[in-house]
């Protein structure tokens, strides 16, 4: 039986790995976050906002989950200098310098036994106009996932998993990409997660597209 707290699990990708995981590992303790909690009995938590980690960070040393999922992103979408910085700043907070705090944290706890951050198999590793400082945070969290495996992590689990283009609402409606067909089911994309996940000598990243 297994604690697992999942950042970002109201919707998209991270309401699939929870409820995959449900039915894979029904015993386990399944917990998660949100900016919205309204219906759910999930932790509140805004990414951006420096004081809600702090007290994300404090319900985690209270409830000790063995695995965190931090699945949450994004940023805006338009030519970089046609946004204002607080966009880029807001970009940089939720997708790059929130997850590596959790990471952070997590990592020096005794509890906690593996965290997987999501990355994107495009925004990593390639140009992503329109989407520059959402790119520089993805390519920020795969140099910093690589480096500490690299440093050596111990008993440690740190992952990175990076899907390609899915069909959520992070990707618009009339986006191309989704003419060409190229567009991945998200349920699926947990499936692959949780099997990944469950690995115990899986390797530290994962790119599916
Ligand atoms: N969709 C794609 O094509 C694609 C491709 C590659 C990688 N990814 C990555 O996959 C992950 C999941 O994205 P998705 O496709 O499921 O998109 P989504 O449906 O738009 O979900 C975005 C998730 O991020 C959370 N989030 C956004 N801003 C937040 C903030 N300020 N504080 C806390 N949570 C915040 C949302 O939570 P609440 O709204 O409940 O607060 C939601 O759980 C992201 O890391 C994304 O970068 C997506």
């Amino acid at each position: 039986m297994s604690k697992v707290f999942i950042v970002g699990a109201r919707r998209g990708l991270g309401k699939h790995i929870a409820e995959v995981w449900k039915k894979h590992y029904p015993q386990d303790t399944l917990l998660g976050s949100s900016r919205q909690t309204e219906k759910d009995l999930l932790f509140r938590c805004d990414l951006a906002k420096a004081e809600e980690v702090d007290g994300l960070l404090q319900f985690f040393d209270k409830e000790q989950p063995e695995r965190v999922f931090c699945v949450a992103g994004g940023g805006p979408h338009g030519e970089f200098i046609s946004k204002d910085w607080k966009d880029h700043q807001w970009a940089l907070s939720v997708s790059l310098l929130s997850p590596l705090k959790i990471a952070h944290h997590c990592l020096r706890s005794q509890y906690c036994k593996q965290v997987i951050l999501v990355g994107s198999a495009i925004a990593e590793e390639l140009p992503d106009p329109l989407a520059a400082s959402y790119s520089a945070a993805k390519h920020g969290l795969k140099g910093f996932v690589s480096s500490v495996v690299a440093e050596g992590v111990g008993t440690k689990d740190l992952r990175l998993f990076s899907p390609g283009y899915l069909d959520t609402a992070m990707l618009p409606v009339n986006a191309a990409v989704r003419a060409k067909g190229k567009v991945l089911s998200p349920a699926l994309a947990a499936e692959i997660f949780v099997k990944w996940a469950s690995e115990p000598q899986a390797a530290w990243h994962y790119s599916y597209t």
